[in-house]
C-alpha cells in the first residue's frame, strides 16, 4: 500500500527543506487500514501515557527512546491517561478480535492513541506507528529538519500464527551478546516473536554449563580460518585454537531480557545427537568410537561427506552415542541449567542429520539394540529421543525438534520443525504434533539471493519472490496445529554481523508478512514498493540489507550451431535490463535486453545491470562465457 498523501506533495512543493514522503508502507501489512486526511504532527514536547504496569512500560520506554533519539526531542513518559501525545491503552475488557498480540491504532491531527488486549499489541502498535514516521526515525542520531509528522490513519491488526521465528546459528560463527541483542531488536521491528538460537553444533558450544565447564572451556574455541567453510585445509596441531567464543549465564540472562521487552521468546537449541563435536571434543567419553579423545572443535574443514547420491556418512563421528550411559546424566546437566536460563516452554533439541556410519559398526550399539529390540538406527535414534524428551519434560519444557525426530518414532507430544520441505510439518500434523514450518526450499535465510556469481557460495539460491510466494498451511496440513512459521539463518558462510544483516533482509520482511499479515492481504507488487522504502529505512539505520533482487537470472542453452544463447528475467516488473560483451561496464547507452541473446564468438565476459526510469538499480553482474557454457553443458 503506497500512497502519496497530497498534503506531502503540497509540501514538496513550497518546501524543499522539509519534503518528506508519507508513503504508507507498514511490513507487515496490517489487517485493515484506513488512512484519513490530514497529518499529526509531533510536538517538541513529546509525552507518552501509559499505564503503570512492567510491560506497558517496556513498549513506553521503546518509544520514547526511538523519538527522543532520532527528533532530539524531550519525551515524558507519564501515567496520565489523557492529553498525551501518545496514550498506550490496555482495554479494560477484552476486544476478542485482537487476541493478545493484536492492537488498534487511531492517529488523528491531535494525537496518538494505541489499544491492546495485553502489552504485546501496544508494542506492535508502537512498531507500526514507527513505520508511519520519516524514515529519519531510524536515525542512530538526532536527524536535522525532518517535519516529523505522519497521516492520520484508523488500524486494526492481529497476527495470522503465534509463532512468528527468526533462528541465528551462532555455532558456526559466534556473534556477540551485542550482536545478538541487535539481531532481537531489528526482528521485533517486524513483528517476530520468537528467537529460535542455535546455541551449539560441531564448530563450537556457547552457552556456559556451570557443572561441565569444558563444554566452554575447550569446546567454544577452534582455529580461525576463512574462505569457504567446508573446504578448509585441515587443521594443523600448532595452529591457534583462540577463534570462537561463548556467553555466560549471566548474558543469557541478560539477552532473555532484552528479548522479553521487546515481547521475543527465546528458544534455545541444544543439537543432539547429531552436529555434537563440540561437546564430543570436551568430553569424548560421550561418544562410543574409539579414538574420539583426538578430535578437535572443527573449524570448517571437510569431516562429513554429503554425496550426491546415497546417504550423507560422518568421516569423523560427531554423534553422541545412544548406548553409552553417560550421555543420558551429561543431557540432564545440560537440561537442567538450561531450562532455569530460558522461561520459554519449548526447548529445541536438533535431532538433524545425523550420521549412522559409526553407531552401525559400534558394539555398544549392537548390543543396546538386541536389549531394547530395536531394529534399525532410525529406531537406535528413536530411543535416544524418547529418553530426552522425558529428561526435557522432568525440567518442566516441551520438546521440539528437526523433523527428523518424526522419522525416529518420537512421541506426539514432541512439536515438530519442518524444514525438508513441507513434506515432515504435513506429515507430523497429521500424527498430532503441533508443527512450525520452516521448510529450506522457502525460508532458509541462509541461502544465495540471487546467481551465485554474486553471492558467497552455498549450495542452494533462494529468492525474495520464492520466500514470498509461501503458504504455510499447505495441502493435506493439519491447520489446527500448525503454530506458525520461522526463517532460518545458518552461518557457515557468514563470517561477519553485516553479512547477518546482509543475508536476513530483505527475505526476513516476507518471512514477517506471511507469519503477520491474512494471505489476502499478500501482493507481490506492492510488496516490493514496501521493500525499497524500508531499505531506506535501513540506510537511515545503518543496517545492511541485499539489493540481490535487482540482479537479472540467467538462463543458457547452446542452439543447433553450437552457439550460447542468454536469457535474462527479473524478480521485478518494470526493470529494463542493458548487457556487455565487450568488458566494458553497461549503463542505459548500451544494448537493451530485449530477447534471447547469442553469445559473440570470442567474448569471454558478460555484463549486465538493471535500470528502472532511468536510475542504476542494484550492481554489475559479471557473467564468465566459461560459466555459461559450464551451465549449458550440464542440461
Ligand atoms: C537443518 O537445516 N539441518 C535443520
Amino acid at each position: 500500500m503506497k500512497k502519496i498523501c497530497c498534503l506531502t506533495i503540497l509540501c514538496c512543493i513550497t518546501s524543499t527543506v522539509f519534503c518528506q514522503p508519507n508513503n504508507i508502507s507498514i511490513i507487515p501489512e496490517p489487517v485493515v487500514l484506513s488512512q484519513k486526511s490530514g497529518t499529526y504532527l509531533l510536538p517538541k514536547n513529546i509525552t507518552i501515557s501509559a499505564a503503570n504496569n512492567a510491560e506497558v512500560k517496556y513498549a513506553a520506554d521503546y518509544l520514547g527512546s526511538k523519538l527522543s533519539k532520532a527528533t532530539g526531542y524531550t519525551v515524558t513518559i507519564t501515567e496520565r491517561a489523557t492529553t498525551a501525545s501518545v496514550e498506550l491503552l490496555l482495554n479494560k475488557s477484552a476486544d476478542n478480535s485482537l487476541g493478545k498480540e493484536g492492537y488498534k491504532l487511531s492517529v488523528t491531527g491531535k494525537n496518538i492513541i494505541i489499544n491492546a488486549n495485553q502489552p504485546a499489541g501496544l508494542f506492535y502498535g508502537v512498531q507500526t506507528l514507527l513505520q508511519l514516521l520519516p524514515k529519519e526515525i531510524e536515525s542512530k542520531t538526532v536527524a536535522k529538519n525532518i517535519k516529523w509528522s505522519m497521516p492520520c490513519v484508523e488500524i486494526t491488526d492481529y497476527p495470522r500464527f503465534g509463532w512468528r521465528g527468526l533462528m541465528l546459528d551462532v555455532s558456526r560463527h559466534f556473534f556477540t551478546k551485542e550482536e545478538v541483542k541487535n539481531f532481537i531488536d531489528e526482528m521485533s521491528r517486524y513483528k517476530f516473536n520468537l528467537f529460535h538460537w542455535h546455541l551449539v553444533d560441531d564448530e563450537g558450544w556457547r552457552i556456559e554449563i556451570k557443572r561441565l565447564p569444558k563444554l566452554t572451556g575447550v569446546g567454544a574455541w577452534n582455529v580461525k580460518r576463512v574462505g569457504h567453510f567446508g573446504d578448509f585445509k585441515d587443521i594443523r596441531d600448532d595452529e591457534p585454537r583462540n577463534n570462537g567464543g561463548f556467553y555466560t549465564q549471566e548474558d543469557i540472562k541478560e539477552v532473555v531480557q532484552y528479548a522479553k521487552e521487546r515481547f521475543v521468546n527465546v528458544l534455545p537449541e541444544i543439537d543432539v545427537p547429531g552436529h555434537s563435536m563440540a561437546a564430543i571434543a570436551s568430553y569424548p567419553e560421550l561418544s562410543c568410537t574409539e579414538g574420539a579423545d583426538k578430535y578437535k572443535v572443527i573449524s570448517g574443514e571437510k569431516f562429513i561427506e554429503w554425496p550426491e547420491k546415497g546417504h550423507f556418512y560422518g568421516l569423523l563421528d560427531n554423534t553422541l552415542c545412544p548406548a553409552n550411559e553417560k550421555v543420558y546424566p551429561f543431557l540432564d546437566m545440560v537440561f537442567t541449567e538450561l531450562s532455569q536460563l530460558f522461561p520459554f516452554e519449548y526447548i529445541h533439541v536438533g535431532g538433524d542429520e545425523c550420521a549412522q556410519n559409526f553407531w552401525e559398526k559400534s558394539d555398544a550399539i549392537k548390543a543396546l539394540m538386541q536389549k531394547e529390540n530395536l531394529k534399525t538406527m532410525l529406531e537406535v535414534q528413536g530411543y535416544f529421543e524418547n529418553k530426552l524428551e522425558r529428561i526435557i519434560n522432568s525440567k518442566g519444557k516441551k520438546m521440539i525438534g528437526w523433523d527428523e525426530i518424526l522419522e525416529s518414532g518420537v512421541s506426539s507430544s514432541a512439536a515438530i520443525m519442518s524444514w525438508r520441505g513441507t513434506k515432515g510439518g504435513i506429515e507430523a500434523s497429521n500424527k498430532g504434533h503441533e508443527v512450525v514450518m520452516s521448510p529450506s526450499t522457502y525460508v532458509y535465510l541462509d541461502y544465495m539471493q540471487s546467481d551465485e556469481i554474486m553471492e558467497p557460495k552455498i549450495y542452494a539460491s533462494l529468492r525474495l519472490n520464492k520466500t514470498y510466494s509461501y503458504e504455510p498451511v499447505s495441502e493435506g496440513i493439519n491447520e489446527k496445529l500448525v503454530k506458525g512459521i520461522q526463517g532460518n539463518l545458518w552461518t557457515e558462510q557468514i563470517y561477519n554481523y553485516r553479512q547477518v544483516q546482509y543475508m536476513a533482509w530483505p527475505r526476513a520482511f516476507a518471512v514477517s508478512e506471511i507469519a503477520w499479515s491474512p494471505s489476502a492481504k499478500k501482493n507481490w507488487t506492492s510488496f516490493v514498493g514496501k521493500v525499497e522504502d524500508h531499505f531506506k529505512r535501513f540506510d537511515a539505520g545503518e543496517i545492511k540489507y541485499a539489493p540481490s533482487m535487482y540482479d537479472p537470472e540467467f538462463k543458457v542453452v547452446k542452439n543447433d550451431k553450437a552457439e550460447l544463447t542468454v536469457s535474462l528475467s527479473t524478480e521485478l516488473d518494470g526493470l529494463d535490463i542493458y548487457y556487455s560483451f565487450d568488458n566494458s561496464y553497461p549503463d542505459l547507452f548500451y544494448p537493451k535486453y530485449t530477447g534471447p541473446v547469442t553469445v559473440p564468438v570470442d567474448a569471454t565476459l558478460m555484463r549486465v545491470i538493471t535500470y528502472r526510469d532511468k536510475q542504476p538499480l542494484g550492481r554489475i553482474n559479471n557473467m564468465q562465457v566459461a560459466e555459461l557454457k559450464k551451465r549449458a553443458e550440464k542440461k
